[in-house]
């Protein structure tokens, strides 16, 4: 039998999601008295901000790399959220300032735990971050040998974090899906579709890749496309020119080129990076030894990153800054970058890091 309903006033209140958990991180190793100096310091290839990134991605130049390393859904540093369920919202405004000044060029980093990134992929996949690929970094047994009791967090220890790699979704300058505006174009010229093989210099790849709708498609390489573009001016209608033009002229390699992000892969790397936590000189100490920050991340995996997806000169982002791993790696390669960071302890040990100053005295 049906159970009687409950007068409203007396049903209990639907909660629409549960209360904001913390955000005060867990302890701080290390609390500098006062503020910083100055709110920026840079050299000729590091500018490093302190302040909320939020505020500042408008007066960076467009980035070839964005790395982020921001909240975990682990308190790993106070505005971090304590669990995954918070941490799409936390990204929101993050994802959506990125996308604005992303270019079709623009590699993502997103660095996280396993949970937290599959929480905050949906905001990624929606403000246009296309996946490419997850990499995992291995920290190894060491990382929490004699640390854990197993039989009370009752799971396998975890000893990984991920690093996942996104991209802009390929986009025509019409705005239009880069593999219809490809085949669009080449229509327009009134061309026999086999004639684009010739143009190309391909047996049959440009009719089977590069004007392909399916799966199949395959992006143009720079020296295909610019042979295409050219043909296709040649011998295409003439009323209908200019045929494949990017910022008005038909496509030459070079601007075809900077129509997708750039990755090149050093020998042997997989996507698993087997790669011990940060320790030694590496790590960033205050005076009485103690790590400054929980998160450093090691410079060779961001070497690592920045160098396969970016050219020396190029712009990289750093939101997160913490002590400025990813600025300091993409300096050493000759990039330029561009970073923020809302802590003052953290700007101040990242600046005396960067600078190669390190700080002596607790308050200094
Ligand atoms: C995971 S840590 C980054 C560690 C860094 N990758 C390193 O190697 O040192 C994240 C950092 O982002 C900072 N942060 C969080 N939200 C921020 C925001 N909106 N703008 C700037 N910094 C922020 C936190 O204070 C924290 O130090």
């Amino acid at each position: 039998m049906p159970r009687p309903r409950r007068p409203a006033s007396r049903r209990p209140a639907l909660r629409a999601r549960r209360p904001a958990p913390s955000t005060v991180g867990r302890a701080k190793p290390v609390v500098l008295r006062g503020r910083p100096r100055a709110r920026r310091w840079e050299d000729d290839l590091v500018s490093l901000h302190h302040g909320d990134a939020l505020d500042l991605y408008a007066s960076w130049p467009a980035p070839a790399a964005i790395v982020s390393d921001g909240a975990y859904g682990v308190l790993g540093f106070d505005g971090d959220t304590s669990d995954h369920l918070d941490v799409p919202a936390w990204y929101e405004p993050h994802a959506a300032a990125w996308a604005r000044a992303a270019t079709p060029a623009t590699t993502l980093w997103f660095w996280n735990s396993e949970i937290g990134w599959a929480a905050a992929h949906p905001v990624l996949e929606r403000h246009g971050w296309r996946y490419v690929a997850c990499n995992v970094w291995n920290k190894g047994r060491g990382h929490v040998a004699g640390n854990v009791n197993t039989g009370s967090i009752r799971r396998f220890p975890v000893v990984t974090e991920v690093c996942v790699q996104y991209v802009r979704a390929p986009v025509a300058p019409d705005g239009a899906p880069l593999k219809a505006w490809l085949l669009s174009e080449w229509r327009r010229t009134g061309l026999p579709l086999r004639e684009a093989n010739a143009a190309c210099g391909v047996k049959d790849a440009a009719v089977r890749k590069y004007l392909d709708q399916s799966h199949l498609w395959y992006f143009p390489p720079p020296e295909a496309m610019a042979r295409l573009a050219a043909h296709a001016n040649a011998h295409g209608r003439p009323e209908g020119r200019p045929y494949f033009a990017l910022d008005g002229a038909p496509a030459t390699a070079e601007a075809w080129a900077a129509m997708r992000a750039r990755f090149r892969c050093p020998f042997g790397v997989t996507n698993v990076w087997d790669r011990a936590p940060v320790a030694g000189p590496e790590r960033v100490r205050a005076p009485g030894g103690r790590a400054v920050h929980l998160n450093q991340k090691p410079l060779d995996l961001l070497e690592r990153i920045i160098q396969a997806s970016t050219d020396p000169g190029e712009v990289v982002w750093e939101p997160f800054g913490g002590l400025f791993t990813a600025a300091l790696a993409a300096r050493r390669l000759g990039r330029r970058a561009f970073a923020a960071e809302l802590d003052p302890t953290y700007f101040r040990f990242g600046v005396a890091r960067a600078a190669g100053t390190p700080l002596r005295s607790r308050g200094g």
